[in-house]
């Protein structure tokens, strides 16, 4: 069963496609404020929240506060309350098992045991949202009711399981001619290289530099005829620069978010100064999306969406002001209290709270402040891009990603994690992430694999690959001024190599089981207490995840471990690849074990009832075929298995 409650004046967010019929008692255990801005419930010892998709901290959220909020924030230490993201659905599994969705696009604050270990509170910034509460058998039920009000999740191309390299940025043709060169050279397979701010002109969306990459399409073609896909950057705000096309059809048609008094509301980012398209305006959004044919004419197939919760440098009067404000430590011994207030200062420019509470959208002919629907930006560009591939593209499946997202944008793209760091702790990070991202509908998700900033270490980039290389989105991505993380830069390639083409083994399994988990509204990386709610053990468990309905993974996330404790629900089956040709396959029996897993190793466990199949070794997606597998199970087990190949096309194998 699901309730919906409305509260004063909701936003359109888009997010719920199913309409239902208002009801007005809420459920008993749920206690709502008199001003309707915050409700709680109480918590049993032992109940679990699982949800809140891309936030930090473990898969299950008790014990902290989170903050709805998309926030560029590149350091994703476990005190951060907000990350890019704004999913605002979650599941309490226990006394009470039901689900809770608050559909409103500004701040949202979930105090999950925090003030007080018992109870959970969610307040709301106003009083005008929607609230959905859904009941079910079991989480897995719940959790698929949810998907199913939300609306089917985007479906990636088969090529975007392929691997994925990137950097900011790779300067030149030449150097990507390099880079691609360094893969196949080495025999590591590869579908994608990545296109970061500088294959623009001096930042501006939807050009080219002509310098760094003359002749583009040409450029594009080659690439494809090598089976490389180039996937370039788009960033939300637009160059202010007179004489560019995009700033002004924009800025003639006020296509741009607006100050208090009506003028452009000016901002900065990668470009300088810099206009936000006001992407909740139905007409900006046809005019934003149809520029990304620019791009698509050229033989482009696949973006990213970046700065789009909106990141902002700094505003134009924000920074005026603050000039003002320093000149006033000019030529002054600055005291300890002064010397912070200093530092505050130009620290405050970038992201500051009074800028998104300075500018308006026109929001269905409405006049709203920005602060009021800031999550919905990200969504709306990238809404905005997809809607356009419908029409420039309709037989196409265009890869898209974003950066910032709300719930409702997994209809049209997929997200990867943002700037997250070359951290042991962020392996841990994103296997608790997978399966919350999954229940909020992102199905096509991966974090920057060997991270984003400081350098990796071969070690930790080859642990973090043994995670990754079970994600949809498998990039490998880092920052300015970093080590160099492609795989061939370091001195092990072999197990590089190997690590990679057993992915590529698995891209049948794996797109199978991701398109499944799309069609039918189940996750494709599950909790262990989810995927066995019968089994106690297993709620505590948050470092061991089913990939789709047959396997069982349990990476290695520290430095310096060659094994780890592995809980198995059942008898199972482990595979222990050295790589897709050199592998053990051995039986286990259900319960605790101690599993000793060298560097370039990595466990497969398979369920009892089940088989898991890879197939040949290739060097890029274009090779797949899936006709010839290796089969694994237990010694005996006779089976089926339904392989999806399209999200409508499925045939049955044999092992
Ligand atoms: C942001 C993105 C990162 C990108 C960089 C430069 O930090 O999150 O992925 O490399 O901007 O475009």
């Amino acid at each position: 069963m699901i309730f919906k409650y409305a509260f004063g004046r909701p936003f359109k967010t888009d997010a719920v496609i199913k309409s239902f019929p208002l009801v007005n008692s809420l459920p008993d255990y749920i206690e709502m404020s008199q001003d309707k801005k915050s409700f709680t419930a109480k918590l049993g010892v032992d109940d679990i929240i699982y949800g809140l998709g891309e936030s930090v901290r473990g898969i299950n959220k008790r014990g902290f506060r989170y903050i709805s909020n998309c926030t560029d924030d590149f350091s994703h230490t476990e005190d951060k309350s907000s990350l890019y993201a704004a999913h605002n659905f979650f599941v309490v599994d226990g006394e009470e098992t039901y689900g809770i969705y608050v559909d409103f696009p500004g701040k949202v604050y979930f105090d999950f045991g925090y003030t007080d270990l018992d109870t959970l509170t969610v307040s709301v910034e106003e009083a005008n949202y929607e609230l959905y509460v859904v009941e079910g058998d079991n989480v897995m039920d719940i959790i698929k009711k949810f998907r199913e009000i939300i609306g089917q999740s985007y479906v990636a191309p088969k090529w975007a399981f392929g691997y994925q390299q990137s950097r900011w940025s790779y300067n030149t043709a030449d150097e990507v001619r390099e880079i691609v060169r360094g893969y196949r050279d080495n025999h590591i397979p590869i579908d994608a290289v990545y296109l970061d701010i500088d294959y623009m002109d001096n930042y501006k969306d939807f050009t080219v530099s002509e310098k760094a990459f003359p002749d583009f399409k040409n450029f594009v073609s080659e690439m494809k005829d090598n089976n490389i896909h180039l996937v370039p950057i788009i960033d939300a705000a637009v160059k202010k620069e007179r004489g560019y096309d995009v700033y002004e059809e924009g800025a003639a048609k006020d296509y741009f978010c607006k100050d208090e008094d009506g003028n452009d509301f000016v901002t900065a980012v990668w470009p300088g100064k810099s206009l936000l398209p006001d992407f909740l305006n139905e007409k900006v959004r046809d005019w934003f999306g149809m520029k990304y044919k620019r791009l698509i004419d050229m033989g482009i197939d696949g973006f990213w969406n970046d700065m789009n919760e909106p990141a902002l440098f700094y505003s134009e009067k924000n920074l005026k002001k603050t000039m003002e404000e320093l000149k006033k430590y000019v030529g002054k011994d600055l005291s300890l209290q002064e010397l912070w207030d200093f530092k505050d200062l130009v620290n405050g420019l970038a992201n500051s709270p009074s800028d998104y509470r300075s500018f308006y959208h026109n929001f269905n002919g409405e006049k709203v402040c920005h602060e009021r629907v800031h999550n919905l930006y990200g969504y709306f560009m990238t809404r905005a891009a997809a809607e356009a591939f419908r029409i420039i593209e309709p037989d196409k499946k265009v890869l898209m990603f974003s950066r910032a997202s709300y719930i409702g944008m997994h209809r049209y793209a997929g997200i990867w994690t943002g700037d997250n760091s070359s951290w042991w702790s962020h392996i841990e990070l994103i296997m608790h992430q997978l399966p919350n991202m999954n229940m909020c509908g992102f199905m096509y998700v991966g974090a920057d694999t060997g991270g984003f900033n400081n350098n990796a270490t071969e070690d930790l980039l080859m642990r973090f690959t043994e995670l990754s290389m079970f994600t949809p989105l498998m990039r490998n991505h880092a920052a300015l001024g970093t080590r160099p993380q492609e795989f061939f830069r370091y001195k092990n390639i072999k197990t590089f190599r190997n690590l990679v083409t057993l992915r590529y083994g698995m891209i049948p399994y794996l797109y199978s089981e991701y398109l499944k988990s799309v069609k039918f509204n189940t996750l494709m990386f599950t909790p262990l207490g989810i995927a066995f709610p019968e089994d106690r053990i297993c709620r505590h468990i948050e470092d061991q995840l089913m990939v789709g309905e047959n396997i069982m993974i349990a990476p290695v996330y520290k430095q310096n471990t060659f094994g780890r404790y592995v809980y198995l629900p059942e008898d199972m089956t482990m595979i222990r690849f050295r790589s897709l040709e050199d592998r053990d396959v051995v039986p286990l029996r259900k319960g605790h074990h101690y599993i000793n897993v060298a560097l370039h190793e990595v466990l497969v466990f398979v369920r009892k009832d089940k088989f898991f199949f890879t197939g040949k070794a290739i060097q890029s997606t274009a090779e797949l075929e899936n006709n010839e597998y290796t089969f694994y199970c237990a010694d005996g087990y006779k089976g089926e298995y339904e392989l999806f190949t399209e999200i409508y096309k499925s045939e049955r194998i044999h092992n």
